[in-house]
């Protein structure tokens, strides 16, 4: 919120609203996984609940309104835009992330059920020293996106699509990446890239 020095805030019951959901929530990073894994549940279920995830390989503690998605949090409160928001609906795979492993619509999931999970995003993908994953480096040999804000879906849902076992061929990769749409079409690079990186991922 804007506020000015000399007429104050302006208040209206939406700013308000925003303003007293926006203040009860928190973030902590922290430097060792807490001991104490189970989210706490509020008293009142108006108050934030704590949960602890890992992400990217950090740990964090966050005090979240249980109604907050694990795209919400991510993108608000843990700062991590890299996972985009289409559709919020589940319909366009653009805020895809892994899920120990797993890929997961993050628009459609209850950031308090990720408790005690490993949560990698876009922004963890890459090594520590920069080296890109080999999904990442195939999309840019291949020039798999034009706009890029389904990039970052697409690339961790071809990811595990690899690790599914879902890429023996172009068939399959168009199957197993479909819940991933691209207005920009960029459909048959995609699936290049994704042929590129199969091999690498798996000493081809
Ligand atoms: S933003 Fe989650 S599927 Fe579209
Ligand atoms: S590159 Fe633009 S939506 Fe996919």
């Amino acid at each position: 919120m804007v506020s000015h020095a000399n007429s104050g805030p302006r208040w209206s019951r939406r700013n308000f609203l925003a303003t007293s959901v926006v203040s009860t929530m928190s973030v902590t990073l922290l430097d060792h996984p807490p001991a104490d894994a189970a989210p706490a549940s509020a008293a009142n279920p108006r108050d934030p609940i704590v949960t602890n995830t890992t992400i990217n390989g950090r740990h964090y503690r966050m005090a979240i309104d249980v109604r907050t998605t694990l795209l919400d949090a991510l993108r608000e409160h843990v700062g991590l835009t890299g996972s985009k928001k289409g559709c919020d609906h589940g319909q366009c795979g653009a805020c895809t992330v892994l899920v120990d492993g797993r890929r997961i619509l993050s628009c459609l999931t209850l950031a308090a059920s990720t408790e005690g999970k490993n949560i990698t995003t876009i922004e963890g993908l890459a090594q520590a020293d920069g080296k890109l994953h080999p999904m990442q480096q195939a999309f840019i040999d291949h020039d798999a996106f034009q706009c890029g804000y389904c990039t970052p879906g697409q690339i961790l849902s071809a990811v595990a699509c690899v690790a599914e076992g879902h890429a023996e061929s172009e068939a399959a990769i168009r199957e197993y990446m479909s819940g991933n749409l691209c207005r920009c079409a960029a459909y048959p690079n995609i699936v290049d890239a994704i042929k590129q990186a199969k091999n690498k991922m798996e000493g081809a």
